[in-house]
């Protein structure tokens, strides 16, 4: 196994800057999500760390060897596509044990592996089918197993999932997540689905423009985002926001009114305009006539069965929340609606960068 090291990491393909300055560094054994939307890079950082392609500045090293002059093949990697590539005239055996015999690998030595990762996979009885004769999940499994056979001390994955139907995805990344665990595989894998995103990873690297945007835990990017962009990635629906004023320990808006945690607030923070964000499940209905914190109308409303959700008409935003069936069950369209956010689930950003104003507590 291997750390995993990127510094001052650019890429530029003719006049197109795609990865702009990236340093990351990915602990022995973790497994680190890279997510961002179509377009931001992912794949070619993907790549530089495969050696497919050359960064036009900064080092790659993989465990502690810098590897920018290492040819693909002698980096230890085994890389995982979107389009499994396997070989379709080859059997599931022949597709695995295929790296290994390029490498000159003995017969006895490659039927080991390729025993050992179909039990890991469990793909022993698909060993003699052709590629044409199997699911896209079961086709799935066996780029995999070509992996792993390799034993590489890094798995590169690229949206290894995207093909399968959503049912299929949810399973496989549940093997995944097991398949990690018990391997303990330094691993980047790279996707555009934040589910994949919040549900696989040690720590996610969240890509915009070929610059990271925020490194952590997935709770970390979900509670405490280093800035708007990434408040609005992570979450389904997403975190509402409007633009507000911060004025004497309260935030303002129309029909907004919540108090500023102060000890939240980053220093240096002055009184102004900013967006308030809140999760959807972070507003409470508040029955009865008391007076909300946030004051809406609703517009359109979506029964789930477990919970109701309501869209709402903040001010000038449209905004979501996820209320609890019963108590949604009297809300009516264009009727008003009172809600109450607890104040430390509110989040503030800058107007004009959109940083985050307020930062997670230290540990207590
Ligand atoms: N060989 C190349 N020559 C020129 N431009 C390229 C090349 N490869 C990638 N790009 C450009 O670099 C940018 C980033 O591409 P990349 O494939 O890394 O994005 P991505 O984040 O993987 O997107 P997706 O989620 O769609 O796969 C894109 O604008 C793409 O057009
Ligand atoms: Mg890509």
């Amino acid at each position: 196994m291997a750390s995993v090291s990127l510094s001052g990491v650019h890429k530029r393909f003719g006049d197109t800057h795609v990865v702009r300055g990236v340093d990351l560094d990915i602990a022995d054994g973790e497994f680190l999500v890279l997510v961002g939307s179509s377009g931001c890079g992912k794949s070619t950082l993907l790549r530089m760390l495969a050696g497919l392609e050359q960064p036009s500045s900064g080092s790659i090293a993989i465990g502690g060897r810098v590897v920018n002059d290492v040819a693909p093949r002698d980096r230890d990697i085994a890389m995982v596509f979107q389009s499994y590539a396997l070989y379709p005239h080859m059997t599931v055996r022949e597709n695995m044990g295929f790296g290994l015999k390029v490498r000159g690998a003995a017969a006895p030595e490659i039927d080991a592996a390729v025993a050992d990762a179909a039990r890991v996979l469990d793909i022993v009885h698909l060993l003699d089918r052709k590629p044409k004769e199997m699911s896209g999940g079961q086709r799935q499994r066996v780029a995999m197993g070509r992996a792993l056979v390799r034993k590489p001390k890094v798995f590169l994955f690229d949206e290894p999932l995207s093909n399968l139907d959503a049912s299929l995805r949810g399973q496989m990344r549940v093997e995944l997540k097991r398949l990690h665990a018990k391997l303990g595989v330094t691993t980047v894998y790279v996707t555009h689905d934040q589910v994949e995103a919040m549900t696989l990873a040690d720590r996610i690297a969240l890509l915009d423009k070929g610059v990271v945007q925020q490194v952590g835990t997935p709770a970390e990017l979900y509670d405490w985002p280093a800035n708007r962009f990434t408040a609005r990635f992570l979450g389904s629906p997403g975190m509402n926001f409007v633009e507000a004023e911060l004025r004497d320990g309260r935030v303002f808006a129309p029909g907004v009114d919540v108090p500023v945690v102060a000890e939240l607030l980053a220093e240096g923070t002055t009184d102004g305009p900013v967006w308030i964000g809140v999760r959807p499940h972070d507003l409470r209905l508040e029955v009865g006539g008391a007076a909300g914190a946030i004051e809406a109308e609703v517009d359109v409303l979506e029964p789930m069965g477990w919970e109701t959700h309501a869209h709402l008409r903040v001010g000038d935003a449209r905004w979501t929340a996820r209320f609890d069936a019963a108590d949604a069950a009297s809300l009516t369209p264009r009727g008003r609606v009172r809600c109450s956010v607890a104040p430390r689930s509110a989040r503030l950003f800058a107007r004009d960068d959109e940083r985050a104003l307020y930062r997670a507590p230290g540990p207590t």
